[in-house]
């Protein structure tokens, strides 16, 4: 890989990525540009020309963005719209391979498959037919992960996978160490599932505590593993079940135990969900929050998701009926700390943590008033009945938080809920070549204030040491800047669960976010984050200890 070259004056790259993500992924034939797919879109999903009108507004302005599948489907023989699924895996042959084509029938159309294999018995027990041995869940989350390899050459994009395990099964061990090794189930996220009363023991150092009977684990050994997985390299995330089927707003249809590929959409089985997210960064005008724009977008925005429920091509029919009788949908946000820039709060500040809490109960509030109102124009969603709604409403829930990984390039503005990871930074083009990326607001800062020939050290000091908190020099950066321009490694990842908790509690569904750690960060510090992350409330976490794997999407560095 060739070294990036500095090419001041040539701008800060977002053009060039947003133009060849819009060309790989989201034209199709015939649409040169984005008012052309919008237009595609939009058509698809109003079901009047007033509505029309309206979507295509949200669109072209990049005031909000809908989820990557249905911006590549809307309007196209696919028809496949959402972006989360989960898919329930039981433990019989047939029942595994109808799971698995369901699978690669989603992810052929850009969705992403959660699935809880719990049911599955445990490696080495005797098999249903009392012929051999079963291979236990291990085995068949590999199997899934081949075929999410070979269906990713008729894609548009990489079929992303969510596999779980609960935290009682015999192979949880063996779960928890199954990525480990660089390379492996690289289509796989995977979670253990966690309930309130392992965390108490943890929380109380009952760590010689027998947590599962049958194979004699201790909750201190199962619990280092975790620690250890996440230390060397990220995984697993946990998943805390009692938090979530708190807000499991239809217990009657059942228990939540699996989420999407990303985490921010717990489903039942069959379930999917569409998504879409508010650019927080337009919501800035001169320097103030327009809360008028923001419940006015949210309102908009749901009558677009609600409206794609039923023009939605379902890969199966058990996920059609599914989906319709409980309508969720997965309202988010992104751009946060693009907001923040622009009203000159750093991300980690108290402004911050009380203006995240702030929108997301003004994004929620909207969001079900809107869903009320439709629900007396269209009707209330199938199950709302058996739900713990008290007043009509169209959608058994209504917010998420994704991590607008694409989406988020399209709008140029900063990824979900996410601290920018750097100011500058480099990426591979598709061609092969990289170029040099650098914050639109970082520039739109400091370009006019430095000598040209400052500006480019800044942005090579950046390049190569990650961050500007330790340049000495008052005169390119002083202290309010530094305060202002943290970046993802640059803060504690107290902030960043305390981010995540001040958005997870307005939110009815989850949150797609990584806590990031410095690469010196003790196995004992991340213990104590997944303990503070449960006591905080959040459904769920991914932490990343800087340079733990080789391979990452957003890289200083390193090879991308
Ligand atoms: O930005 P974009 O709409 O492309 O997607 P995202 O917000 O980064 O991801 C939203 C969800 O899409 C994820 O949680 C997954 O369920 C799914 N996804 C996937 O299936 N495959 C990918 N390569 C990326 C996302």
């Amino acid at each position: 890989m060739g070294e990036a070259v500095f090419m001041p004056g040539t701008g800060n790259g977002l053009d060039i990525l947003e133009a060849e993500i819009l060309k790989s992924r989201y034209l199709r034939e015939g649409e040169e540009d984005w008012e052309d797919v919008c237009e595609r879109v939009a058509k698809a999903i109003a079901s009047t020309p007033e509505e029309y009108v309206e979507f295509l507004n949200l669109m072209v302005s990049k005031i909000f963005v809908p989820s990557s599948p249905t911006i590549m489907n809307a309007g196209t023989v696919s028809g496949q719209l959402s972006a989360c699924f989960v898919i329930p895996v039981e433990d019989s042959i047939e029942e595994i391979f109808d799971s698995l084509k369901t699978a690669a029938l989603i992810q052929k159309t850009g969705g992403g498959t959660g699935f809880n294999f719990s049911n599955i018995r445990p490696d080495g027990s005797p098999s249903v037919s009392g012929v051999g041995t079963a291979s236990g869940p291990v085995a068949l989350i590999r199997l899934f992960n081949e075929a999410t390899e070979i269906v990713k050459q008729f894609g548009r994009r990489r079929g992303a996978n969510m596999g779980i395990l609960d935290i009682s099964h015999d192979d949880v061990n063996p779960f928890i160490r199954a990525k480990r090794e660089e390379g492996k189930l690289s289509n796989f996220n995977i979670s253990v599932m966690v309930p309130d009363s392992f965390m108490r023991l943890v929380e109380q150092g009952n760590m010689d505590e027998i947590w599962n009977a049958k194979t004699g684990a201790k909750v201190g050994e199962i619990f280092s593993e975790i620690v250890e997985g996440i230390w060397r390299n990220g995984e697993p995330g946990i998943l805390f079940y009692d938090r979530i089927n708190r807000d499991n707003f239809t217990p009657a249809l059942g228990d939540i135990s699996a989420t999407n590929p990303c985490g921010e959409e717990p489903l039942l089985p069959f379930e999917s969900c569409n998504l879409g997210s508010i650019n927080l960064s337009l919501i800035v005008e001169d320097g103030k929050v327009n809360w008028d724009s923001l419940r006015e977008t949210a309102g908009k925005a749901v009558r677009f998701l609600d409206n794609e429920i039923d023009i939605n091509v379902y890969p199966v029919p058990e996920i059609e009926e599914a989906t319709g009788k409980t309508r969720k949908i997965g309202l988010g946000i992104m751009g946060f700390h693009d907001m923040l820039l622009k009203l000159g709060l750093p991300y980690d500040s108290t402004e911050a943590l009380g203006l995240a809490e702030k929108i997301m109960e003004q994004v929620t509030y909207s969001a079900v008033r809107m869903s009320r109102k439709l629900a007396a124009e269209k009707g209330t969603f199938p199950e709302y009945e058996n739900s713990i709604w008290e007043l009509p409403i169209r959608n058994a829930t209504l917010t998420a938080i994704a991590p607008t990984g694409t989406i988020s390039i399209l709008a140029g503005c900063s990824a979900g809920i996410e601290p920018v990871f750097s100011w500058v930074y480099r990426r591979a083009r598709i061609t092969g070549n990289e170029f040099m990326l650098v914050h639109p607001l970082f520039e739109a800062h400091f370009k006019p204030k430095l000598p040209e020939s400052s500006y480019d050290r800044l942005l090579e000091h950046i390049y190569t040491r990650g961050t500007l908190q330790d340049i000495t020099d008052p005169e390119i950066v002083d202290e309010e800047e530094k305060k202002l321009f943290r970046s993802a490694l640059d803060i504690d990842w107290k902030t960043h669960i305390d981010i995540q908790a001040a958005f997870q509690r307005h939110c009815h569904a989850g949150i797609s976010k990584t806590i990031n750690m410095p690469q010196k960060a003790r196995k004992d510090d991340i213990g104590k984050a997944l303990v503070y992350a449960w006591m905080q409330g959040l459904k769920g976490l991914t932490i990343y200890r800087t340079e733990s794997r080789q391979r990452v999407v957003l890289s200083l560095k390193s090879p991308v």
